[in-house]
């Protein structure tokens, strides 16, 4: 299972206490749907079903909405 995901930010972001959960963790998003990016927001739920070895693609801020298979990405240094 892969993705695509489209990234516009350009630095970092910095985290705090205020960021932590009620059990003291904090957890940042690593599957790139997250709305509340860094943080993890459960987005990652709609991942469950992704196929192996094909690229997923979803569609607007809803990971919920439309879900699409890639089928071809091209790089700009190939
Ligand atoms: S890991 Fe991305 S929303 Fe949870």
């Amino acid at each position: 299972m892969a993705r695509k995901v489209t990234h516009e930010k350009r630095g970092p972001a910095r985290l705090d206490e205020s960021d932590m959960g009620d059990d003291g963790m904090i957890y940042v998003c690593q599957c790139g749907l997250s709305g509340s990016k860094p943080l993890c927001d459960g987005s990652h739920n709609a991942t469950a079903d992704e196929e192996d070895g094909v690229v997923h693609e979803y569609d607007g801020d809803d990971p919920d909405g439309k879900r699409r298979a890639v089928v071809e990405t091209v790089y700009a240094d190939e």
